[in-house]
């Protein structure tokens, strides 16, 4: 068994609703990470997937401490980091480090590429005395595939694909263990999307790295990733590898998000049984009692208003699944479907 670099407990994070701009009053809560616990695998990619607002991103800031979570623990290593500050935090940033979907905005336009790349230096010295750091900073950008000789160049000098480099030679700069992917290639073309997938791939297997690689769409991850969490609602709905997640879902949900995937075979695709969810995802401030996809589901029945669906193995399946009725469903269907 290949040993845990994460373990993420019964992770929340809330955010309180206000009113009132003198007297705030809370009013609510958006619960945009409810319950979730995770392994994160020596060298693995876990892939985390689910629609717009469902907490992909809070799940990815909680994970890595930029944010406190409102319950729950995250284990690095023997220690539960959501609880670390001062010095501690700071270590830990080197191990665990973020790339965002939006190079256009996370890069800062007034800042070269040397002093972008070369910035985590200044917060962690050891890593690379000042003498060497512009080498080291042209290490990182041929490594990334872009030309060392561009240093002094200005974000708006590259590419959305070039500038989604930088932002991956920055996380490497500190060699961290751990990279928390939150949709890095979503705002690119397909094209570039490869490439850049491609690059992580190739860093992965020379440093050893671990990936959290987050994505709105179940092909975009699959080629990476050894296992795939689907998120709905704040939830964990289905987890599993890439084989059981594709091939044998269960999840209502995720068999819908599947069979919205399309298919390049034109024989295959005529078979599809395509299945359309039917209303909008339900507020994460009050979302339905029981199970939180009931209300957009066909298979919903009295008890799934009633009972929390935990996320376990159930009979006829081999992966965790949150469904009262889960089964197994053939993606590609006969005719008749
Ligand atoms: N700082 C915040 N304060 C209040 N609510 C927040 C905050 N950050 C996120 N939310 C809410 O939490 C929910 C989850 O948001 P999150 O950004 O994590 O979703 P996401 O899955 O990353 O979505 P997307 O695919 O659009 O990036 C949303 O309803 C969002 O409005
Ligand atoms: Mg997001």
């Amino acid at each position: 068994m290949t040993e845990n670099i994460l373990e993420v407990r019964d992770l929340v994070k809330h955010y309180p609703v206000t009113r009132g701009v003198v007297f705030k009053k809370t009013i609510g809560h958006v619960k945009a990470v409810d319950g979730v616990s995770l392994e994160l695998r020596a060298g693995e990619t876990l892939g985390v997937v689910g629609e717009s607002g469902c907490g992909k991103s809070t799940l990815a800031r909680v994970l890595m401490n930029l944010e406190r979570p409102t319950a729950g623990s995250v284990n690095y290593k023997g220690q539960d980091i959501s609880k670390l500050s001062g010095g501690a935090l700071r270590r830990l940033r080197r191990q665990i480090q973020l790339v965002m979907q939006d190079p256009y905005t996370s890069l800062n336009p007034r800042m070269t590429v040397g002093d972008l790349i070369g910035e985590p230096f200044e917060i962690h010295p050891e890593v690379a005395p000042k003498g060497s750091r512009r080498e080291k900073v042209k290490e990182l950008l041929d490594l990334v595939g872009l030309n060392p000789e561009h240093i002094n160049r200005y974000p708006h000098q590259f590419s959305g694909g070039q500038r989604q480099r930088i932002g991956i030679a920055r996380a490497l700069a500190l060699r961290p263990e751990i990279i928390v992917c939150d949709e890095p290639v979503s705002a690119l073309d397909v094209s570039i999307q490869a490439q850049v997938m491609n690059l992580l791939e190739k860093l992965q297997a020379e440093f050893g790295l671990s990936y959290v690689f987050i994505a709105h769409d179940l092909s975009v991850v699959r080629h990476l990733s050894d296992r795939v969490a689907v998120m709905y609602l704040g939830k964990i709905v289905e987890i599993g590898t890439e084989d059981e997640i594709y091939e044998r879902p269960t999840h209502p949900y995720t068999q819908a998000l599947l069979s919205a995937v399309p298919v390049p075979d034109p024989t295959l695709r005529d078979q599809k049984a395509i299945i359309r969810l039917t209303g909008d995802v339900p507020s994460p401030i009050s979302p339905p009692s029981g199970c939180r996809f009931r209300t957009r589901c066909w298979k919903a029945q009295d008890v799934c208003a009633e009972q929390v669906p935990l996320l376990e193995i159930r009979s006829g399946s081999d992966h965790p699944s949150a469904c009262h009725f889960a089964e197994k469903r053939e993606i590609v269907a006969s005719h008749e479907a």
